[in-house]
């Protein structure tokens, strides 16, 4: 079975973390229902919605992916970049321990799951303002015993490597090259994302469909050109909260 955790939006979202892109007035109803239908839409691709508890002082608690990296051996539990972020790990790992035996990146490791991009049993781990070197030490240490290579990826303009770049298909990834050099995926190749829809390169790989949001419509029209099965979701006000499609789940299978 496959598991997509989510957590719900709290009302706290408006007080979010920004870091490259300018605060603006988020509607809060209107983010639930986009998240109702982002879940909606997983379920049916496939997915059991798993609601991690709501944490509605928490302000950017919807962004899932960030607390987390889910493995087929184990999840690592990460300690985010800002440290507003640290409290959210808490009630993520509740959840997961039902799933997986749980391993942490501890202090003065910083990491955020949308810095971690994983294609079979190779990692890419981007260095941002949020995730460390000393991080990305004990995450290899932690997982080079389970036959995982972890390799360290410069990023630049954007909040985490998954803002730069995404799997679409196995082997084969989106990216925006102005933040994230495409050859460091090699042996994957690569399409970029329209030139004029920076943040495009976020998208959500499932099984063999890929989630996109409503707002990049020219890099949807390059993925359908390439042969992709896109299912659209209007995820508007989560990115004025710098989120995109793939912040707001951990995608597992049992
Ligand atoms: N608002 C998402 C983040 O900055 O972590």
């Amino acid at each position: 079975m496959r598991i997509a955790l989510t957590r719900d939006v709290s009302p706290s979202l408006v007080d979010c973390q920004l870091t490259h892109v300018t605060r603006s007035p988020i509607d809060i109803d209107r983010a639930r229902a986009q998240h109702a239908a982002y879940e909606a839409a997983l379920a049916s691709m496939g997915c059991r919605i798993v609601h991690a508890p709501a944490a509605p002082e928490l302000p950017d608690a919807v962004f899932v992916e960030d607390t987390a990296i889910v493995l087929d051996e184990v999840a690592v539990i990460t300690r985010p970049g800002a440290t507003t972020r640290r409290p959210e790990v808490a009630g993520v790992a509740e959840t997961l321990v039902g799933y997986r035996t749980l391993v942490f990146i501890e202090e003065p490791g910083t990491l955020d799951g949308g810095d971690v991009l994983v294609m079979g049993h190779r990692l890419f781990v981007g260095q941002t303002s949020r995730t460390n070197d000393a991080a990305i030490d004990q995450l290899s240490r932690l997982l080079t015993r389970l036959g995982y290579e972890v390799r360290p990826v410069r990023v630049d303009g954007c909040l985490h490597l998954k803002s730069a770049v995404t799997a679409m298909a196995p082997g084969r990834v989106l990216v925006n090259p102005r933040w994230v050099d495409p050859r460091a995926f090699e042996p994957a190749d690569w399409l970029e994302v329209a030139p004029d829809e920076p943040h495009a390169a976020n998208v959500l790989l499932v099984e063999d469909r890929v989630v996109v949001p409503a707002a990049h419509a020219r890099t949807r029209q390059r993925l359908e050109a390439d042969g992709c099965q896109v299912v659209t979701v209007d995820v508007s006000e989560l990115a004025k909260a710098e989120g995109g499609v793939t912040c707001c789940s951990l995608i597992f299978s049992t």
